[in-house]
This record gives structure tokens, C-alpha cells and sequence, in this order.
């Protein structure tokens, strides 16, 4: 069984992503808005993403005999300036989700809470991940431009992105 303050923690990561789920969901509603369907998609996807997420977190909290609470989820931003910024923002938030789960993983070592320190494991690559797809975005956007005919190639290429429930 783990502690509570890491069930406290983890409860507090599973609003985290679920506001993540929120914010990539208002994007990909912006982008479809302004006449981008391959970035609505995309973010979209992340969006699903971030749900299966929660559900780690949830069936660990639950697989531990500790309970989820849940709380208010925080409003996400609605209006975005370009797809640019979206990326730049998504980029952000999840360098923001990454320091989170370094949190937990130091509160799992400084409880010598083995279990959670091998779950955790899974979100330190998936940060990596989340981190990189984002930033390779941002740097296709700024080398083709954020307008015209590089973001409609940008948008094309983005409409491919097809959501796949993350391996156990
Ligand atoms: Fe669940 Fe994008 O981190």
C-alpha cells in the first residue's frame, strides 16, 4: 500500500492530466475554428492521450487499496493567436507535467516506495516523448512557416496522427 501523501500526490497528478485532456481538447476546437483540421486532430489525439493517462493513474491509486478523489478542474484557455502559439503553449505545459512527475518520482524515492517509483518510470519516457513531439512541431512551424503553404503542408501531415492506447 502507498502512503498517503504519495495517494495525495498522484490524486493531484490525475487533475494535472485531465487538465491537460482539457486545454489540448480547446485547442484542437480553436484550430478546427480557424481552418486547420490536421492540427485540430492532433491535439485532438493528445487529448485522448492525456485520458488514458489518467486511467494509469487511476487504476494504480485504486490497484494500491487507496482511493481517487477528484477535483475541480481548472478552465483551460480558449483563444489561441496561431498554431504556433498552440505548440509553443502545448510545449510549456508539458515542461511544466514533466517537473510534476520528476515531483512524484523524488517523493517515491524519499519514501522508498518501490511500486511507485517503477510506475512512475513509464511517465519519465512518455515525458521525453511528449516533450520532443511537441518541439519537433514547433521547429517544422518555424522552418516552413506558420502561414500559407508551409502550414497547410504542416496541417496535412498532421491530419495522419491516429490515436493508439499507450502499451501497458
Ligand atoms: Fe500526460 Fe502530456 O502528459
Amino acid at each position: 500500500m502507498i502512503s498517503d501523501k504519495m495517494t495525495e500526490a498522484l490524486n493531484d497528478q490525475i487533475n494535472k492530466e485531465l487538465y491537460s485532456s482539457y486545454l489540448y481538447l480547446s485547442m484542437s476546437s480553436y484550430a478546427a475554428h480557424i481552418g486547420l483540421p490536421g492540427v485540430a486532430n492532433w491535439f485532438y489525439v493528445q487529448a485522448q492521450e492525456e485520458l488514458s493517462h489518467v486511467e494509469r493513474f487511476y487504476a494504480y491509486i485504486n490497484s494500491q487499496g487507496q482511493r481517487v478523489i477528484l477535483g475541480a478542474i481548472e478552465k483551460p484557455e480558449s483563444d489561441f493567436t496561431s498554431a504556433l502559439a498552440m505548440f509553443e503553449a502545448a510545449l510549456e505545459h508539458e515542461q511544466f507535467v514533466t517537473g510534476r512527475v520528476n515531483d512524484l518520482v523524488n517523493l517515491a524515492v524519499e519514501e522508498r516506495d518501490h511500486a511507485s517509483q517503477i510506475f512512475l518510470q513509464w511517465f519519465v519516457t512518455e515525458q521525453v516523448e511528449e516533450e520532443e513531439n511537441a518541439s519537433d512541431i514547433i521547429a517544422k512551424l518555424r522552418l516552413a512557416g506558420d502561414q500559407g503553404g508551409g502550414l497547410f503542408m504542416i496541417d496535412k501531415e498532421l491530419a495522419s496522427r491516429v490515436f493508439t492506447p499507450p502499451a501497458p
